[in-house]
């Protein structure tokens, strides 16, 4: 299967101009903190309303919506494990929301799709560990971007691309 393209940038996922960005949301989908509060604010009303329709979502597993004042245009929401301690299927629910959000992507058409770094603020997931699961689960899109919120988020990703070669087919 073709792998795509992978990089890791630093920026508001608000922002950016792809196809999908990638929220990292709680079961109810109705809001909260962190990335989730940024693009609920940034894509206005509407988006909560349809976010509504959609009865909620599993842990591990992710719904799409229209990404509304955003310049993106759709948005997946996964919700990604509370991290506690590691040994509560943590590793497993993570790498299952980057997987479903690829698969719906891939049903969207998308050709590109920004992640924010899932369940590593709010969600205590340590980045270190969560890193090498998103590189490893986030492929078979042309474009996978990971939006990097801070310095050291970005060259945790980076040393891990770099070990890595991009692979264009
Ligand atoms: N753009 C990109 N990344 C961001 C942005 C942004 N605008 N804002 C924060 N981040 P978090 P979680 C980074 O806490 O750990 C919410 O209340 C942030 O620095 O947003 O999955 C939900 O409703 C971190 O690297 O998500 C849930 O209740 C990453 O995004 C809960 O938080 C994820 O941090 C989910 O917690």
């Amino acid at each position: 299967m073709p792998r795509g393209y992978q990089k890791a940038i630093r920026a508001d996922i608000t922002t950016l101009h792809v196809d999908v960005i990638v929220n990292a949301a709680n079961s109810s989908l109705l809001g909260g903190g962190g990335v989730d509060g940024a693009i609920h604010r940034a894509a206005g009303p509407e988006l909560v309303g349809e976010c509504r329709l959609l009865g909620g979502c599993n842990t591990g597993d992710a719904k799409i919506t229209k990404a509304y004042r955003l310049p993106a245009r759709h948005i997946i929401h996964t919700v990604g494990p509370v991290w506690r301690g590691g040994a509560h299927g943590e590793a497993a629910l993570l790498a299952s929301c980057y997987k479903r959000s690829i698969e719906l992507a891939t049903q969207a058409g998308a050709r590109s799709i920004a992640f924010p770094a899932i369940s590593t603020g709010i969600y205590g997931y340590p980045k270190e560990q969560a890193a090498p699961i998103a590189v490893a689960e986030a492929e078979g899109i042309d474009e996978v971007i990971f939006c990097c919120f801070s310095e050291d988020d970005l060259a945790i990703y980076e040393r891990l691309l770099s070990r890595r070669p991009y692979t264009c087919t």
